[in-house]
């Protein structure tokens, strides 16, 4: 299946240490603003499937509301169980303060 670039969001809307839900047909994502830096990762949790935009970023880990697991949003990979399995992640591009994220 080809790439596409589908339009995320502002950089002035997102602030430092938030994320922005979106939806992309079935599938919900996040893009979160670590350091200025925006990454994209899948909204579910991988450990029992809760949102993690329940939740909150530190630095540059989400946790989950849930259980508390936390992730890399910028690789995706579980730092402290009970999720063992990562996020997907997801290329960001930026063009002028249009955040694109690439599915
Ligand atoms: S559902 Fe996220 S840690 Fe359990």
């Amino acid at each position: 299946m080809s790439k596409k670039l589908i339009e995320a969001g502002n950089t002035k809307e997102i602030k430092l240490g938030k994320m922005k839900r979106i939806e992309i047909g079935n599938k919900a994502i996040l893009i979160c603003n670590v350091n200025d830096q925006f990454y994209a990762v899948d909204d579910m949790c991988t450990h029992e499937d809760s949102s993690l935009y329940l939740g909150c970023i530190k630095g540059d880990l989400v946790q989950c509301s849930l259980h508390g697991a936390k992730f890399s949003v910028i690789t995706g990979e579980p730092k402290e169980e009970p999720a063992e399995v990562p996020l997907q992640t997801y290329p960001i591009v930026i063009k002028g303060e249009t955040i694109f994220v690439e599915i």
